[in-house]
């Protein structure tokens, strides 16, 4: 029984692992800062579009490794400083998705 409360509490857990960050801050974020680069609304720019129908197929584990990490060689800057793991999967997920509107 202890165990199957555990299981679930660990469950919830990595649920939470994704925060629900309907956040507004992290949206203008990326609206904002990933647009200067990648476009306004994503479409890309001096970085290349973040649309879900240029990103389609794409993991989002790379996807969340690229904002952390950046793109060496290219102007792809890491976000390690600024973001969380859980909020560049957040992102990531997002984009996949249709990333949503400010
Ligand atoms: C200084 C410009 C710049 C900024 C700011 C920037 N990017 Fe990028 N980004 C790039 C470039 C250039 C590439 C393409 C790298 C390459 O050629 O592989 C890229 C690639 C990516 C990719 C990989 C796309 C793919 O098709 O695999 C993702 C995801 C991404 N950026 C997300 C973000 C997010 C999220 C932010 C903000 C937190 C951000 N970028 C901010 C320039 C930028």
């Amino acid at each position: 029984m202890i165990a199957f409360i555990a299981h679930g509490f660990f469950a919830a857990g990595s649920v939470a692992a994704e925060p629900d960050i309907a956040d507004p801050r992290l949206v203008r974020l990326v609206r904002q800062d990933c647009g200067s680069c990648h476009g306004m609304t994503l479409q890309g720019g001096l970085g290349t579009p973040l649309t879900r129908e240029a990103l389609s197929g794409k993991p989002a584990d790379s996807l969340a490794a690229t904002i952390l990490y950046g793109r060496p060689g290219t102007a792809m800057p890491a976000w390690k400083t600024l973001l969380t793991e859980a909020q560049a999967q957040w992102i990531a997920n997002r984009l996949l998705d249709g990333f949503p509107e400010e």
